[in-house]
């Protein structure tokens, strides 16, 4: 499955392999979304077909749910789940309190509602996801359509309040267009630089009418595993 891959890829790709080895028998399991998800669905797809691994996977978007579907996991609905033994998801950044920017791929709302329903998150990423501080990586907020510059005005305003070093907000595109999440919603893009508080953060994003919800997560991962270009894991 994995062939001839670049760094990158090989650094996602162990990881990969070692957090799906973390997946038992009958476990229901959030699959996450991104290259790096991508490649776990794959292994866990691969260990359906030829281990016989029994598992219920509930996808956080519908590029995953379609990838899920194609190499033969069996999906649900989080409702019909209702709860996880286990989420996996890839990271945009994580830090050494095992916090994280995610929503680079427009999927945090579902990734965060799944992460959540779920005993353990364990993120997968390759070693250059690791930050000192949160922030370097624009967060994704998602906003409703209805009236998202009088939001993306009012973010500004409460960036400017919270004193914050980087106060640039930016619309997420898709080619000539908005991008349209899963939910129908758009993203805005926060370049702040550097997070200082992001519980503070996380709390008064979503305060702002408009916002649904914001790519920080906060106590929700457990547990990291890291990949290297040279094949190296560390968990
Ligand atoms: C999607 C996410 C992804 O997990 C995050 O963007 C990392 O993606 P990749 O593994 O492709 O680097 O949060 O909303």
């Amino acid at each position: 499955m994995a062939g001839e891959l670049s760094p990158i890829d090989r650094a996602k790709f162990v990881a990969a392999k070692r957090a799906a080895d973390m997946v038992e028998d009958g476990m229901r399991v959030g699959l996450g979304t991104g290259s790096t998800a991508a490649w776990l669905v794959r292994c866990l797809g691969e260990m359906v077909q030829n281990d016989g691994l029994r598992i219920k996977g509930v996808p956080t978007s519908s590029r995953t749910a379609e990838l899920a579907r194609e190499v033969g996991i069996e999906i649900q609905t989080l409702d019909e789940a209702k709860w996880l033994d286990l989420t996996i998801d890839g990271a945009d950044e994580f830090d050494r309190d095992l916090n994280l920017i995610k929503g680079g791929g427009g999927a945090l709302l579902q990734e965060k509602i799944v992460a959540t329903a779920s005993d353990r998150m364990v993120v997968i990423a390759d070693k250059a996801k690791e930050v000192e501080s949160l922030g370097a990586f624009p967060l994704p907020v998602e906003v409703i359509p209805f009236g998202w510059q009088t939001t993306q005005a009012l973010l500004e305003e409460t960036l400017v309040a919270m004193e914050v070093m980087g106060r640039k907000t930016t619309l997420r595109m898709n080619g000539d267009a908005a991008l349209v999440t899963d939910e129908g919603n758009h993203i805005l893009d926060l370049h702040l630089n550097r997070i200082g508080n992001v519980r503070q953060m996380a709390l008064v994003l979503n305060q702002i009418p408009g916002v649904v919800e914001n790519g920080l997560f906060i106590d929700i991962c457990d547990t990291v595993v890291v990949g290297y270009g040279d094949g190296k894991v560390e968990v």
